[in-house]
């Protein structure tokens, strides 16, 4: 088979964000800022910088918002412009101008493989990578073009991951894998299970929101049956494709943070913000006068 390069990514964005009530009850989840920038902002520049030129942002409502906010502004970007804010116009502009991104939609909140079915037409016969904006990875390298790297030595579906402690694996899809001798950060997965109890959880190798997946997933996720949770599950599409194909899991480089969990994102809106050149210094500043 020909070598492939992978192109787009998908975006699940059809949540209803009920963690995140009231906040989330007329925007999105995903436009929810870490700092000054919405949650799905750092997803799909994550796909950008791994190469995507196109971005697949499967919603369910409200999708004017994030539709808006990736669009261009004439009224805001002349605003700018005549007052002199040129580097803010650069911030406003560059966004209009990163990626192709088209929508689709998801009727009903059937689960995380429903959700990918979505984009099935949109992908066509080729891999692509699936980004969950909930997860946001700090990485030197951002972390999906850690995994491009890898998918462009093994042509095959990689899952990002990462070992947790203890029963945190049951909020998570969990890998039955050996480590890969060619490299230690690979795992070479043999079976998987969606949020399994503690005691019967094969592993502590936590699914991260970062996927790399051949076309074939999506024959899989058409023949899986709802799963945990009573929804379409995308690790039960993924074990399945274990039959035809090789999938490996990637302990990426970098720090994940869940900010689909209230705390979540406190922490990440702190880690953040401590990193920043222009709040860091004076912010861990304000910080000291609290008695840790
Ligand atoms: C989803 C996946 C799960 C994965 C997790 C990562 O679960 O179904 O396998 O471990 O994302 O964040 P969710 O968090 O949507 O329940």
């Amino acid at each position: 088979m020909a070598h492939q390069k992978i192109r787009k990514a998908v975006f699940p964005a059809a949540g209803m964000g009920t963690r995140f009530l009231p906040a989330t009850k007329s925007i999105p989840k995903e436009m929810l800022c870490l700092v000054d920038k919405p949650l799905i902002q750092y997803g799909v520049e994550e796909a950008v910088a791994a190469g995507c030129t196109e971005i697949i942002i499967v919603t369910g409502r409200d999708k004017a918002a994030m539709e808006d906010h990736f669009d261009s502004s004439p009224e805001l970007e002349a605003a700018l412009a005549a007052r002199g804010k040129l580097s803010l116009l650069d911030a406003v502009r560059s966004l209009s101008k990163l990626a192709k991104i088209v929508y689709t939609r998801q009727a009903e909140p059937l689960g995380l493989g429903h959700a990918i079915l979505m984009a099935k037409e949109l992908v066509g016969d080729e891999p692509f990578c699936v980004l969950l904006p909930d997860d946001i990875v700090d990485a030197r390298v951002p972390c999906m073009k850690q995994m491009v790297e890898v998918f462009d030595q093994t042509q095959s579906s990689i899952l990002a991951s990462e070992a947790v402690e203890g029963p945190a694996i049951s909020n998570y899809g969990c890998l039955d894998c050996t480590p890969d001798a060619r490299n230690p950060r690979l795992l070479a997965v043999k079976g998987m299970v969606e949020k399994p109890r503690f005691e019967d959880a094969p592993s502590a190798n936590a699914i991260i929101g970062r996927y790399i997946l051949t076309p074939r997933i999506f024959q899989m996720i058409e023949g899986v049956k709802p799963g945990a949770g009573g929804e379409l599950q995308l690790t039960d599409a993924i074990k399945a494709l274990l039959e035809f194909e090789k999938v490996y899991g990637f302990h990426y480089e970098g720090k994940r943070h869940d900010a689909g969990d209230k705390l979540g994102f406190l922490k990440a809106t702190v880690e953040l913000a401590l990193k920043r050149e222009d709040l860091g210094p004076g912010f861990r500043e304000w910080l000291k006068q609290f008695p840790l």
